[in-house]
This record gives C-alpha cells, structure tokens and sequence, in this order.
C-alpha cells in the first residue's frame, strides 16, 4: 500500500460506523465513507461537536449540517497550498491519499534533469498539476471538464506559488474539455507528452454533456493516450476509486497498452491514510509504469 504522509494540516482522526472523523486545518469534519464497514467504539470527542457533518439524505446526496464554515479555507502539504471547502458532494476538493502520488510525479520529473511535457486528465482541483509543476522543469497541460475545477485548480495553483516561487504563472496551461476528445486533438497535432496521469471518476460527464463510464471508456482513453506519448516517455500514473478494479487489473492495463514504451514493469498497489487511533484507511488503488 502507498501510504499518505508528510501531513500536518490533514489528520484522519477515527472512523467508524461508515464515517470519518477528519481534520482539515483547524476544522474538524464528519462525512459518510462506504469503507468504513466496522463499528468500533468512538472515542475521540470530536464526533459529538464536529464543525460540519455530511449527512446522507434518504432520497440520495445529502448535505453539510451546521454549514457556518467559511466558504475555503487553506491547507498545506509540504510547500503546496490548497484551498478546501464543502462541496455539494461529501467531498473537500482534495484527496489527502493522492499525497504519495503527488511526491512521485514531483521526485521523477525533477530528477530526470530534463524539460517534462506532462497531459494531466480529469484533473480536479490540480494538485497533481502543481505537484509536477513544482518540480521546477516540467510544462503541464491540465483539463477538465468543470470550468468551476479547472477555477479552483488555477486558485490553487496560485496559493502555492504566493506560497514558494516553485513554477512560473505559465507552467500549466489550463483546458476546460472533454479528455477523450482534447487526446483525439492532440494527437491529430502531433502534440506528444514525457508524462500522462489520469485519475477517471468511475462515471463522469464532459462539457457536451456525453457520459463517460470507466468500465467502458478506459481502454479505449489508454490506447488513445499511448498515441500521444513522446519517444522518451517518463511516466503514466493511473488512479482509480472505481470500486471492483483491482490494482492487478490497472497494472496489467498499463503493461498492455504501454508496456513496450517502458523499461520497468507497472507496478499498482492500494492508497491509505494512517488513522491517529490505529490503523490505515484504504480507499482508491494507483498504477505507475515509468523508465
Ligand atoms: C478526478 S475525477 C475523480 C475525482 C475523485 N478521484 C473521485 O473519485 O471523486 C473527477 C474529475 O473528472 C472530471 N471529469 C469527469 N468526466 C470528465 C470528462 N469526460 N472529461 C474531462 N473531465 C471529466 C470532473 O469534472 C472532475 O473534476
């Protein structure tokens, strides 16, 4: 298992009984997770006054109670900066099991001593995008389909670099589109890239409104994706949270489809957050292929 670390502003504090209890910052959270099968006893006082809980609604969604946050606040990871908030959703905008991931793509960047050309799909709120920018030598091309994601990536692209003067403002160039379709177009340019990461929700929507299903569309994206790598490929970072795809399938995916490109074998485990009452927390797998 990759697990997350180098967290001072995140604190996974105690789950149980489907919940988390969390701290972001100076905020303490509850929210529902499907992971949490065990009903241990709650013993950190947290979860009788947290700051906000995501409560489930019956009808579906749900939504945060007392909601008297403000609307983002700020955490740090290392010298990146990230604004959080509550979303409709349960989510925060960010993933603090991406960490390992993101000292990866920064670490290879920075140590292959070359200019990086880095494809980041389905890129959320860009943390993947600043950790690779971060490394100081790579140009990045971030899309998304969300113009709200790609506004709070760019937000947090800017905290960070307010933060430590890591990257210069026109190290990622910001893509509002579909990523099957924006891949189809780049590769009909001749654009081609050192590094591709991917992290496809397990069902999404692009700006047209076409739906995407990863069962059906990942290998179709891959093959597509291998079209656009360089001849000196660094890295692909595959993320997944799509319950089901184990971290074998991902790596035999990767090795399929990229695998002549690279000298090392894919390798994929499971993500967890270290639980301060014990324990880890797995919740979503990543696969790497690299030279
Ligand atoms: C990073 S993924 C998954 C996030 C998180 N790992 C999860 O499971 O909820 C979500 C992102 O993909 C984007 N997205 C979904 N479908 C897309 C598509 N067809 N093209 C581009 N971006 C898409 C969404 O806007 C969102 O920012």
């Amino acid at each position: 298992m990759w697990i997350a670390g180098g967290w001072s502003d995140y604190e996974l504090l105690e789950c149980s009984g489907g919940e988390r209890l969390e701290r972001w910052g100076g905020y303490t959270l509850v929210r529902p997770d499907p992971q949490v099968i065990w009903d241990t006893p709650r013993r950190h006082g947290g979860w009788r006054k947290p700051d906000a809980r995501y409560e489930r609604s019956a009808s579906g969604g749900g939504r945060w109670l007392p909601n008297s946050l403000p609307d983002r606040w700020t955490v740090g990871h290392g010298d990146l900066r990230f604004h959080v908030g509550l979303t409709g959703f349960k989510h925060t905008g960010l993933f603090p099991e991406q960490s390992p991931n993101w000292r990866f793509i920064r670490d290879a960047i920075k140590d292959s001593a070359r200019a990086v050309n880095v494809l980041n799909l389905f890129a959320y709120t860009g943390a993947a995008s600043i950790a690779a920018a971060a490394s100081g030598n790579a140009k990045v091309t971030h899309v998304d389909a969300a113009k709200g994601m790609v506004r709070w990536a760019r937000d947090n692209a800017a905290l960070t670099r307010g933060n430590a003067a890591l990257f210069a403002d026109d190290a990622i160039r910001w893509i509002v589109d579909d990523c099957e379709g924006f891949v189809a177009r780049e590769r009909r340019r001749g654009k081609r890239y050192d590094a591709l990461i991917l992290d496809p929700p397990s069902f999404g929507r692009g700006p047209d409104g076409k739906t995407w299903r990863l069962e059906d569309g990942l290998y179709r994206l891959l093959t597509l994706c291998a079209c656009v790598l360089s001849e000196k490929p660094l890295f692909v970072l595959l993320n997944t949270y799509t319950t089901g795809l184990s971290a074998g399938v991902m790596a035999h995916m990767l090795e399929c489809v990229f695998g002549p490109a690279f000298a090392n074998k894919a390798e994929a485990r499971e993500l967890g957050i270290p639980i301060t009452a014990g324990g880890v927390l797995s919740g979503g797998a990543s696969a790497r292929i690299y030279n």
